[in-house]
């Protein structure tokens, strides 16, 4: 008796359809070139992004049934040069939401790669999970030769359905490499391999559904973070002066009179500042807009106290963010403090 029930209990299981065990992984749509479509297989630019609605994007890629179980949603439908804080911080609660209730393992967000580096730093500070987030897009609308939305979006569910990419921070991953969310930057305009992480470098690659790792994420983010979006329905202003030479101190001028929360200055060489917009960043510091000092070269540290009187301006350094993350740092900073040094510290951490 007891070996017909072990019988009768080896074919229900070998029975049970062979995703059962398999994660769950919440793909969630917001627009871009992964969702866009061209009027010939050869047009790779002058084509209009966010166009396909998720399931199409699912129903391209059939193969990721075999990796997890998973859900479509459509969170948003842009162009990413028009991705917005109101949609990060519906992003980041619709995230959280199916993490705190069980709903999905991993989740994987497309996206436009124009503004995907930022998206993917807001999520990296506001996601309240260890669980993976990975962000994945395409250089190639689905109707190009060669598209490269597809294998992507394969890429990532592997990536998100896997346990050793937990604990890292959100990934962006693209032309089978993962990066990290705080370093990776856009470098080119139309190449698939435009993805970069600059002087510190990838995380890893993607290959055959399994990612492969060579790097931790060291920097605070996600769950260890300090900020919550929950309730927040708008976020600090924030915006980005560009250096260069001769620069007037006209746009400087009227952001102070436009009083955004913060400046961030994106300086030549390590953050220098040009001498006619000095005065304007000091005064605004000294009424209390927060002023950061980044810089246009892409790579490197920004030396406190080095080419500028950071100390006795009230200035703040970026560290080694880009102008473009140090502003998604700045908004958040800003939600919890206004004082320069505290948000250097976070600055330092982050
Ligand atoms: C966009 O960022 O939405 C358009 C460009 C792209 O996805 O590559």
């Amino acid at each position: 008796m007891k070996n017909y029930a072990l019988a009768v209990l080896f074919v229900f299981i070998s029975c049970l359809p062979a995703q059962a065990g398999l994660p769950k992984v919440l793909i969630l749509a917001t627009g871009g070139t992964i969702a866009g479509t061209g009027t010939t297989a050869t047009q790779t630019a002058g084509y209009k992004a966010a166009v396909l609605p998720v399931e199409s994007l699912l129903a391209a890629v059939p193969q990721i049934k075999e990796l997890a179980l998973v859900a479509g949603e459509q969170l948003a439908q842009v162009d990413s040069k028009n991705m917005t804080p109101a949609i990060w911080l519906k992003l980041a609660a619709r995230i959280n939401k199916a993490f705190s209730s069980g709903e999905a393992d991993g989740v994987v967000v497309t996206h436009g790669t124009d503004t995907m580096e930022e998206t993917a730093y807001f999520l990296n500070l506001t996601v309240k999970s260890s669980n993976t987030v990975v962000l994945t897009g395409a250089m190639r609308p689905s109707t190009a030769l060669s598209a490269d939305g597809a294998m992507n979006l394969y890429n990532a569910v592997a990536v998100a359905a896997e346990r050793a990419s937990e604990n890292r921070g959100v990934l962006v991953c693209l032309n089978d490499q993962i990066n990290g969310a705080r370093e990776v930057t856009k470098t080119n305009t139309s190449t698939p391999d435009t993805f970069r992480s600059g002087d510190t470098g990838l995380l890893g690659y993607v290959q055959g559904g399994k990612p492969v790792y060579y790097k931790a994420t060291v920097r605070v983010h996600t769950a260890q973070t300090a900020f919550d979006v929950l309730a927040a329905t708008t976020l600090p202003r924030v915006e980005i002066l560009y250096g260069y030479a001769g620069v007037s101190p006209a746009a400087a001028e009227s952001l102070v009179a436009a009083k955004a929360d913060g400046i961030i200055y994106a300086g030549v060489g390590n953050g220098s500042i040009y001498e006619e917009v000095l005065p304007v960043l000091k005064k605004a510091s000294a009424a209390g807009t927060a002023v950061v000092r980044a810089s246009r070269a892409g790579n490197g540290l920004i030396t406190r106290n080095g080419e500028e009187a950071d100390d006795l301006n009230g200035f703040i350094t970026a560290d080694n963010l880009t102008p473009q993350k140090a502003r998604v740092l700045l908004m958040l900073a800003l939600t919890k403090t206004r004082n320069p040094a505290e948000i250097q510290e976070i600055f330092l951490s982050y």
